[in-house]
């Protein structure tokens, strides 16, 4: 099976959700409730919860990630947080290009692959997301919007750098809508993010690459979406603020 060649991983988006006395008390209910995860677990949080997400999950299988980050190292950007001081905290995942960077703030496919890039280069680990609206989807241009995200997102990337490159498809359409992509849809396009990755590093990128599903994920769906050969687990935004929740994905990405 394909999928032994690469590792499941289930993130927590947490977007802007969780003062740092909630992060506490969430993390806290998390720890017991995916000690015996099969697959990575990730929790992705707001800048100020860093420290304490850092602080709690030590020793645990939790890993910890930030949910943007800037292209370079330091100088006159106010208020942005930049790849080598997530890196010297101890934080292992960054979330990059989440559709609404986009949609809010001026994201660009150019500016994913700077953040992205830097990532990188800071040993940091980008969780690059691209997906389609539901216009898009509608005029049937997804396959060839997402391959092109793709494409613009790792540009100038290494296939040694791939190998701290996850790579998220979120349907913008199903993203804290309640309406899921179907498990052949989440199949078909992570397939087509898998296959694009094969054209520009070659056949074991592609093999290795894990790439995650995410849009309105939950505990009632997320076995049969990661029961599919090329979805590598999920990205989870609501149903990750609820350690029970969070817990059955875990669980089922194991299985999957
Ligand atoms: P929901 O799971 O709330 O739909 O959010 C998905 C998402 O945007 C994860 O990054």
């Amino acid at each position: 099976m394909d999928k032994q060649h690469r590792k499941a991983i289930i993130a927590g988006n947490w977007k802007m959700n969780k003062t740092p006395k909630e992060a506490a008390a969430l993390i806290d209910q998390l720890i017991p409730a995916v000690k015996d995860a099969g697959c990575e677990v990730v929790i992705c949080v707001p800048f100020v919860d860093l420290a304490v997400a850092l602080e709690k999950t030590k020793g645990t299988n939790i890993r910890v990630g930030a949910e943007n980050v800037h292209f370079e190292a330091a100088g006159a950007f106010t208020g942005e947080v930049s790849a080598p001081m997530l890196a010297e905290m101890g934080v292992e995942y960054v979330v990059v290009g989440h559709s609404e960077r986009r949609q809010y703030f001026a994201e660009t496919d150019e500016t994913v692959n700077k953040r992205a890039r830097a990532a990188v280069a800071a040993g940091l680990k980008p969780i690059i997301c691209v997906g389609e609206s539901l216009a898009q989807r509608e005029q049937g241009v997804t396959e060839e919007l997402v391959r092109l995200q793709v494409k613009i997102a790792l540009g100038g990337m290494t296939a040694d750098d791939l190998k701290n490159v996850v790579i998220a498809y979120e349907p913008i359409w199903a993203i804290g809508t309640g309406r899921t992509a179907t498990a052949e849809q989440a199949q078909e396009v992570c397939a087509a993010i898998r296959k694009v990755v094969g054209e520009l590093y070659g056949a074991d990128a592609a093999l290795a690459l894990t790439v995650q599903y995410g849009g309105s994920m939950n505990a009632g769906n997320a076995a049969e979406l990661v029961a599919k050969p090329d979805v590598d687990g999920g990205l989870i935004g609501g149903a990750s603020l609820k350690a029970d929740q969070f817990a059955v994905i875990v669980d089922a990405a194991g299985k999957g």
